[in-house]
């Protein structure tokens, strides 16, 4: 049985119609940058996460980079990262003129690492930013106990974790700015690119809406030097109505990741954690194994596709070389590289599915055992 690592078939397949429908409306509009469907997501996506302002722009990327932009991030100034996560995450720092600084990440959730943040804070860190990796939350309380103690600006990266909550607060609305990516494989895809920025913060808000379009104010003057992010109409519209299936499609991953840990619980792998409905959205569904590219050939020869998020930490990316960080810098990240292997878990991937990829694992396990 074929088992592709993605299928995004399902999740559009009953709502078709109404997706023609609201491409048509946005033809009879005639407003296919900032109108009425961009507004009209904003407004939906603002409600759905509590919050005063949502900003649609063009990337997930760009929603963090207008964030640092509209923090006054700026030369001289230190932003912490993580080491294991999305090259975006760091490469928006350097593109502001400031120095990614890394650190590593937990073992087991993949997330920042408590302790090696508060390290790394220098007089010079204006920031962090903090992704929920594969879609768990991190440790936002802590985060935001560190990062007031020390007056540092905490980006939430919810690229990965649009629809996650802790104790009923949604992810991203916690942070000065939430950076969410609408990349097509997210909890919430666009047929395209496209992201968010939502803030609880009346003058960060004023100040992406005038980034993302040229630094344009309200009166059309230019202000500032500012970028082209607009989120464009064909796709707001697309988004708001995949954004009511958003839970859905949650619910349908949640179960697909229990299903998998009922499976694999006894294997010699680490499996993630298992939350009901809220800490955890599994966008990708992350094991580790010793063997991983033995794994991978074996899994592949059963047309079963995974995929390695991430073969390569961050610090030791060519284009950081100049940062002057080495191997050995950063062990977890380090070992989790050579380790991760992520799983189907799309919604829609069916059970009979599940199990084909569980018991191909559960062969592969029984055949190294043999070997040694
Ligand atoms: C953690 C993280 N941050 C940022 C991004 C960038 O989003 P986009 O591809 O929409 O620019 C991604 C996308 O893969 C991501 O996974």
């Amino acid at each position: 049985m074929k088992v592709p690592f993605i299928d995004l078939t399902p999740q559009h397949e009953g709502i078709m119609e109404e997706i023609h429908q609201a491409i048509d409306q946005v033809f009879e509009e005639n407003s296919f940058i900032l109108g009425p469907a961009v507004a009209q997501f904003e407004k939906a996506a603002a409600k759905l996460l509590s919050v005063p302002h949502a900003i649609g722009v063009n990337s997930g990327t760009d929603a963090l980079l207008l964030s640092l932009k509209a923090l006054g991030i700026s030369p001289g100034d230190e932003v912490i990262v993580p080491t294991f996560t999305f090259v975006a995450v760091a490469d928006v720092v350097a593109r502001v003129g400031a120095r990614p600084v890394f650190v590593d990440v937990d073992p087991l959730n993949y997330n920042l690492a408590i302790d090696s943040v508060n390290h790394a804070i220098t007089p010079k860190t204006k920031a962090i930013i903090a992704p929920h990796m594969f879609g768990q939350a991190c440790d936002l309380s802590n985060l935001m106990q560190l990062a007031n103690a020390h007056g540092l600006f905490l980006i939430e990266d919810v690229s990965q974790a649009m629809g996650g909550r802790i104790s009923n607060k949604h992810l991203g609305a916690m942070g000065v700015t939430g950076c969410f990516s609408f990349y097509p494989t997210k909890n919430l895809g666009g047929v395209g690119d496209g992201g968010l920025v939502v803030t609880h913060n009346d003058e960060v808000a004023e100040r992406i809406r005038r980034y993302r379009d040229h630094g344009r104010n309200g009166d059309g003057v230019f202000q500032e030097i500012g970028y082209n992010s607009r989120l464009d109409s064909i796709q707001a519209a697309i988004l708001r109505i995949k954004l009511e299936e958003l839970d859905e499609t949650i619910a349908d991953r949640v179960e697909n990741a229990r299903f998998y840990n009922e499976l694999l619980g006894e294997a010699d792998i680490e499996v993630p954690e298992f939350f009901e409905r809220g800490e955890h959205t599994y966008n990708l569904y992350t094991i580790q194994c010793e063997n991983r590219d033995g794994l991978r050939q074996f899994l592949a020869d059963r047309e079963i596709g995974t995929a390695v998020y991430y073969d390569r930490p961050l610090h030791l990316q060519p284009c950081f070389s100049y940062l002057g960080y080495k191997e050995g810098d950063f062990p977890v990240a380090e070992l989790l590289a050579s380790r991760v292997l992520s799983l189907p878990i799309y919604p829609g991937l069916k059970k009979k599915q599940i199990e084909e990829v569980a018991i191909s694992i559960h062969e592969f396990l029984a055949l190294q055992a043999v070997e040694e």
